[in-house]
This record gives C-alpha cells, structure tokens and sequence, in this order.
C-alpha cells in the first residue's frame, strides 16, 4: 500500500525528527501538539482521583451524566450527544458510517490531517479545495462538491492554520451544499474563539435542524484533558443510532467521563484559560513580529510562524529545549506551528528567536 500516509508522528520523533536539547538544569518545553499550557480544571482531577478509588466498576456506555450535563450547558437534546474517545474517534466513527471506497472527502487546502488519514483508511478519494488567505473559500469548496461528495470536514478554527470561517460564511457554505453531502464541523477550538460573528456550528446546527450537520467538539484543549481522551458529537437522530451501533461500547472510560462531567461545571476556570491564552498569543504575535517573524492572525491556543528556512528555524529551537512542529506535511513549509505556552515558555521562545532572527 504505498499510497498510505505515515502514521501519525509527535513531532519530537519519527520521520519529523529533530534533537531535543533540554538546557543545563532547564526543562523541555514541548510546544508541538497544541495541547492546554494551564492545565485541567482542580475539580476536574479531583473527581478523576475520586474514581480511581473504584476501578473495578465498569464506565456507563451511554456516558448519561456527561450528555446531560452537555444538554444543559449548550442547550440540546441529550438524546442527539454522541460521546468519544476524544474526537477524533468520532471523526473516524463518522466517517466509517457515511464513507465508502468509491466516494469523496472533501476539506480545505490545509485542513486539519485526521481528515486526509480518514479518507485513505476507508479507501475513499480525498479533495482538497483552496482556502483564501489561509481560511476556508466557501467558493472554492463548494466548486470541489461533485457527485461522489459525501462528506465535507471543516475544522472550524483549523489546525494548522489558526483562523476561522464567520457565522455568515458557515450558514452560506451549508445552505449551498446538496443534503447528500454530510456538513462535518470539528470545533475542537471553539472555546477559544471571541469573536462576535464565530460560531462553532451549534447555532446553525439548532436553527437548521438539518439531516446534514455533525457537530464535534472535545475536552482536549481549552478544558485540559488531553490525555483522558473526551470528545462529543451534536448530530442528527438519523446518525446517533448508527453513530453508537459503530463505536467501541466502552469508548468513554469512567475517569474521562468523570473528570469532563467536573470541567463543564467549572466555567470559570475555562473562560480565564481562554483569556489568558488571548493575551499570550496577541503578545507573542507582536514579539514576533517585531523581530521579523511574520504571525498570520490565529483565534487558537496556537498560531503559525512563517520563516525564510523554516527547518533551520525548528532546529534552533531544539537546541534551546524547545519543541515545535512543522507543517510541511500540510503544505506549509515555511512555518513552524507554535502551541501558547506559558509566559515563561513564550519567553524562552522569543528570546530564542531574537538569536536565531539575528
Ligand atoms: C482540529 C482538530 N480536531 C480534532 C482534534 C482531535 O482532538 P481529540 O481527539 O483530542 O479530541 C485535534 C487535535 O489536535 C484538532 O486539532
């Protein structure tokens, strides 16, 4: 099969390879896989440790509490919250349903990789279609919808890219689709967003009521909890059923569904991560390119930046201890994608890059 992509790779090894050097009596700083910099909510590891005390009782398949408590806070019928081992399992759950060998996937230029490794997997043909100012060209997308289209991922904010698709845009991308063409929309960085005309595909998904939207969102990055591995999905009845026939029964273990069902209750804490997060990038947009490192807008925990020898630019980082990923396997080999770290991190960064600029 030598059409296959790599399996996926941290950017710290395999194929992207680059060597690490902590510095003397400093720590490395791991800046590659946009993960939470601030942690996970006190009362979500509280309620993780609280489970640990029973280990032997197996997690509620359904994860009832936790599609309640969604329901609640976002204002949806339980009965239509799919949950998953993170969200790129329902990524690929979707997929597995909707797509066959002789279909079409169709994303953007610099879409978020899952969406390429899922098509290859299922044999189907990924399309790409090319964004405008590095974001999602509702044109040129729907120029790309042929009669073999099946689904349509948009990761809305993308990764790698930082930047979103407004409301307006959104509504008019699925208003123009043919209901045949499932309207996936991954919102993994919704919490992060503050702009007025974002929306993270709930509102559309509400007003439309369309057989045709999915939904995805997930714990991983504004709540901090990569490493439980939540994500859920807002879909339509029709797919709900298929959606839990298809995914691993046990696919939420009790400690994730208890630690994320803890987070949701902790709002606070969220809304400050996003904050703080906001002022990090808008500080590290402007340090950088104050030394000629151009930053194109990002809305993420993570933001892009463009160098004259971007490999060079990653290994100097990597002599300084710090991790950061390259996105040529995206089409974007003039930058290196930046996880917002710590100020303290950011510094290290900047000031790294004052030398490397210099
Ligand atoms: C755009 C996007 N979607 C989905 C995911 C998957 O997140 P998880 O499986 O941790 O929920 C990521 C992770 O980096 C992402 O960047």
């Amino acid at each position: 099969m030598s059409d296959r992509p790599h399996p996926y790779v941290p950017a710290a090894g395999g194929m992207a390879a680059v060597k690490v050097t902590p510095p003397p009596g400093g720590r490395l700083i791991d800046l590659s896989l946009n993960e939470s910099s601030y942690g996970a909510s006190p009362r979500a590891i509280a309620a993780a440790q609280a489970r640990c005390a029973s280990p032997e009782r197996y997690p509620d398949p359904a994860s009832t509490a936790l599609r309640e408590a969604l329901g609640r806070v976002h204002d949806l019928d339980p009965a239509r919250i799919v949950c998953g081992n993170g969200s790129e399992d329902l990524l690929d759950v979707i997929g597995r349903i909707y797509a066959r060998p002789s279909d079409e996937i169709l994303f953007t230029e610099h879409g978020f990789a899952q969406f390429r490794l899922i098509a290859t997997r299922l044999g189907a043909t990924p399309v790409t279609a090319p964004e405008r100012k590095m974001t999602a060209d509702v044109d040129a997308l729907l120029a790309a919808v042929t009669a073999r289209t099946k689904i349509l991922y948009l990761a809305n904010p993308n990764n790698p890219t930082g930047t979103y698709l407004a409301a307006a845009e959104l509504r008019r991308l699925h208003a123009n689709l043919p209901p045949s063409v499932l309207l996936v929309i991954d919102s993994a960085y919704a919490e992060y967003v503050t702009a007025d005309d974002y929306d993270s595909g709930l509102t559309l998904a509400r007003e439309r009521n369309a057989e045709n939207i999915i939904v995805t969102h997930t714990f991983s990055k504004a709540f901090g909890l990569a490493a439980f591995r939540v994500g859920w999905a807002y879909a339509p009845s029709s797919a709900t059923g298929p959606m839990h026939l298809v995914r691993a029964i046990g696919n939420v273990n009790a400690i994730a569904q208890a630690a994320a069902l803890a987070a949701l209750d902790d709002p606070d804490f969220t809304l400050e991560i996003r904050d703080r997060t906001a002022r990090e990038r808008g500080r590290m947009t402007a340090a950088l390119s104050a030394i000629g490192v151009a930053v194109p807008d990002a809305v993420t925990n993570f933001l892009l930046a463009r160098f004259a020898d971007a490999a060079a630019a990653r290994e100097h980082l990597a002599r300084d201890g710090i991790v950061t990923r390259p996105v040529a396997d995206h089409g974007l080999p003039a930058y290196l994608r930046l996880t917002i770290g710590l100020p303290e991190e950011n510094d290290a960064v900047i000031a790294s890059l004052r030398n490397f600029m210099a």
